[in-house]
């Protein structure tokens, strides 16, 4: 199965892991539109992704992703890279935890997924994949942050029960490790290789992954006509040790 003349739709395709997925399509030949919500992101993106198509859409709410898809129309494969960060930290005891906080960790990442995936299955050609995307934290638990590997696990099992729901449209996951992405642009560029080398010392390929390195996954997951409910690792081996 080839990408080309396929219509993939990235909905966090303006930075990060969804704009290399985009890259990486056009590259492949096919014609891309990707969603993201700031208008400085969309904007950005016309230098980044020459030929593709940029639409707003805010995934926290339903009537924006349903006209985002009534806006895209037709297509092949949805990609879901959108993640925020939101005002929510979750490292603090679960008896400090402010319940009403706890909920936004879902809004984007995993609710935004399921309003996307309400919305776009209707549109979705012969063929389809759908990609969804967690993190390490769904098997690598840490100290502090258990609502994030509840969150990062509850995107595994949504891929698993979706893959049977909307079959035969075929439904996967990926899940990276760190990657060198705007998320850790807070970290200031002094400190942030120390903090990169010490995150990832005890892996396997002991180095931060690269966006690119990443988007190969879903790339394969797109065109991999016989791959369904099933979540790839891209982590340098983290969750392996
Ligand atoms: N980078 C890592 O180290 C890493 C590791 C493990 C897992 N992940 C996961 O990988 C995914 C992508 O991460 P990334 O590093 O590529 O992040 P990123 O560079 O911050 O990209 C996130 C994308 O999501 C979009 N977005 C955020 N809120 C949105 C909303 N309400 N509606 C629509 N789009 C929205 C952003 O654009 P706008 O701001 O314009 O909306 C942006 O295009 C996330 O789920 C993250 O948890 C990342």
């Amino acid at each position: 199965m080839s990408l080309r003349q396929k219509r993939v739709v990235v909905v966090g395709g303006t930075s990060g892991i969804g704009l290399a997925v985009a890259q990486g399509a056009v590259a492949e030949g096919a014609s891309v539109v990707v969603g993201s919500s700031t208008a400085d992101k969309m904007a950005s993106v016309k230098d980044k992704l020459q030929g593709a198509e940029a639409i707003t859409v805010n995934v926290r709410e339903e009537g924006s992703v349903e006209a985002f898809f009534a806006k895209v129309g037709p297509f092949d494969h949805l990609v879901f890279t959108a993640g925020d960060w939101g005002q929510f930290r979750d490292a603090r005891t679960i008896d400090q935890v402010d319940l009403e906080q706890a909920r936004e960790l879902f809004a984007v990442r995993f609710w935004g997924a399921v309003a996307c995936v309400k919305h776009a299955h209707k549109h979705l050609r012969p063929g389809a994949s759908i990609t969804l995307t967690d993190g390490t934290v769904a098997h690598r638990p840490r100290k502090g942050a258990p609502l994030s590997t509840a969150m990062a696990g509850g995107i595994e099992h949504l891929v698993r029960g979706l893959a049977v729901d909307l079959a035969p449209i075929r439904v996967n996951g990926v899940c990276p490790a760190g990657i060198r992405t705007d998320v850790w642009a807070s970290i200031p560029e002094a400190l942030r290789e120390e903090r990169f080398r010490k995150m990832t010392e005890r892996q396997p390929l002991p180095r931060i992954g690269e966006p690119e390195e990443v988007a190969e996954a879903y790339l394969y997951l797109m065109k991999g006509g016989y791959t369904t409910g099933q979540v790839l690792r891209v982590d340098g081996g983290a969750t392996s040790v």
